[in-house]
């Protein structure tokens, strides 16, 4: 199921997802459908690999990204409306202007937001040395200045984003971002970072447009992907319309999407203060203790009660408020989905959903034996949990808790 299966895969290659699940999981879940979909949902649609393949198989799909970062990808890897020479005639002009790059691009350029994104006087630690920011800079400017057409604009941009990291200080560590080893004396010239930026838009950017030309487009369909909260836009989608759904939401595990793709958001101009993340976290999933709620009281379910009786027994002195809160938010949150989706589905729709457990305080929640319990308390019947790996548990849980199960729930309507 993992996104590593897409790391050479046609239009999946341009931006590496780690959370995202391979093509393969939806081919092989249309391969088993006892019927051809005809309206697919995909509620969390990161970085769009439902309706991507949904799409190559000719099936309608509604899809809702919150992060303005994920939105983007999806869109971009949807749009499918490219060509070769008119990519080519890009590429070009943004090659030669950045043989020229200008000495002040920071005037013509605003840095991203932050106090440690490059180095200031009284910082220990910065993101990007400052000949690998203004190496950025200058391919930001050429894209914006040259790129006369949005779609094309917006393709460059997810290919400079596919860079970004590597131009950084950092690195992608689980739920957060660290300093790579030895990042101090590990310094890009502006000219390594435009050749990290031309090297893929000459190499798989330029493969895959030059399939995507000599596609068909009438065989795609317009795909309609919605940017926010699908909890408040989920109403978009019509009643009764929708046979399958195929999603993972974000895990209970506190990892917060907007920390771990933190500079993407920034560099791109996404996120531009600290209220615009204040509210993009508040709209997330509560699956994180980046945003306080008030006192939760728990949905009905024996599961979850025990769960959470056990783990007041464990650590009463460790007992941290905002955890219980996200406990209970994330299956409040579930609840309102399936009572939506109840809505939105045909009878005889099919959803398949991946989740995995979590554990806190020495206890194991068992996320997919709850979410179960919910989708059938919502009308639905649950044909099956379907184990698909053992997972890690954090270092604090290791002792008590072994893996943690990640599953696909499959749910019959
Ligand atoms: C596990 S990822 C989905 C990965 C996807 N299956 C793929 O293959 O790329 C979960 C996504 O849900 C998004 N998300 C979190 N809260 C959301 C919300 N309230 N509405 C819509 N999307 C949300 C996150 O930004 C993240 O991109």
């Amino acid at each position: 199921m993992q996104f590593d299966k897409n790391k050479n895969v046609f239009v999946h290659r341009w931006y590496p997802f780690v959370e995202g699940y391979s093509k393969k999981f939806i081919e092989d879940i249309l391969r088993e459908l006892p019927f051809v979909p005809s309206c697919a949902l995909e509620p969390f649609c990161g970085s769009g690999t439902t309706p991507v393949e949904l799409q190559n198989h000719g099936i309608k799909c509604y899809s809702f990204e919150v992060s303005p970062f994920m939105h983007l990808l999806s869109t971009v890897k949807l749009s499918r409306k490219y060509n070769i020479d008119s990519f080519e005639y890009y590429v070009k002009a943004i090659t030669k202007k950045l043989s020229h790059t200008n000495r002040n691009i920071r005037k013509l350029e605003s840095l991203p937001f932050g106090d440690t994104v490059v180095k200031r006087n009284q910082n220990k630690k910065w993101n990007f040395h400052d000949a690998s920011i203004d190496g950025i800079l200058d391919i930001r400017h050429a894209i914006r200045t040259l790129v006369d057409n949005d779609d094309y604009k917006d393709l460059f941009t997810i290919a400079l984003a596919s860079i970004i990291l590597q131009a950084s200080n950092m690195f992608r560590n689980g739920k957060c971002l660290s300093y790579k080893k030895g990042w101090k004396t590990r310094i890009f010239s502006r000219k390594d970072i435009h050749n990290f930026f031309l090297d893929k838009l000459n190499s798989i950017f330029a493969e895959d447009i030059r399939i995507i030309s000599k596609e068909n487009p009438s065989v795609h369909n317009s795909e309609i992907c919605y940017l926010g909260d699908v909890r408040k836009c989920i109403q978009k989608v019509p009643d009764g319309e929708i046979d399958l759904i195929i999603t993972s939401p974000p895990y209970l595990n506190s990892r917060d999407y907007t920390d771990i793709y933190m500079l993407e958001l920034k560099v791109l101009g996404l996120i531009n203060s600290h209220e615009e993340l204040r509210v993009l976290r508040k709209n997330t999933l509560r699956s994180h203790v980046q945003v306080s709620y008030e006192n939760i009281i728990p949905i009905e379910n024996e599961r979850l009660k025990k769960s959470l009786y056990e783990m007041s027994k464990n650590e009463q002195k460790v007992w941290n408020s905002d955890i219980i809160n996200m406990i209970c938010g994330y299956f409040e949150d579930m609840q309102f989905l399936f009572s939506e989706f109840a809505k939105k589905m045909r009878k005889g729709g099919i959803i398949y959903f991946n989740v995995a457990n979590s554990a806190y305080y020495g206890v194991e929640v068992p996320v997919d034996y709850i979410i179960a319990d919910i989708a059938e308390s919502c009308g639905f019947k649950v044909r099956e949990i379907r184990k698909a790996r053992d997972l890690k548990t954090s270092p604090q849980q290791s002792a008590k808790i072994g893996k943690l199960r990640e599953s696909v729930i499959v749910i019959d309507y």
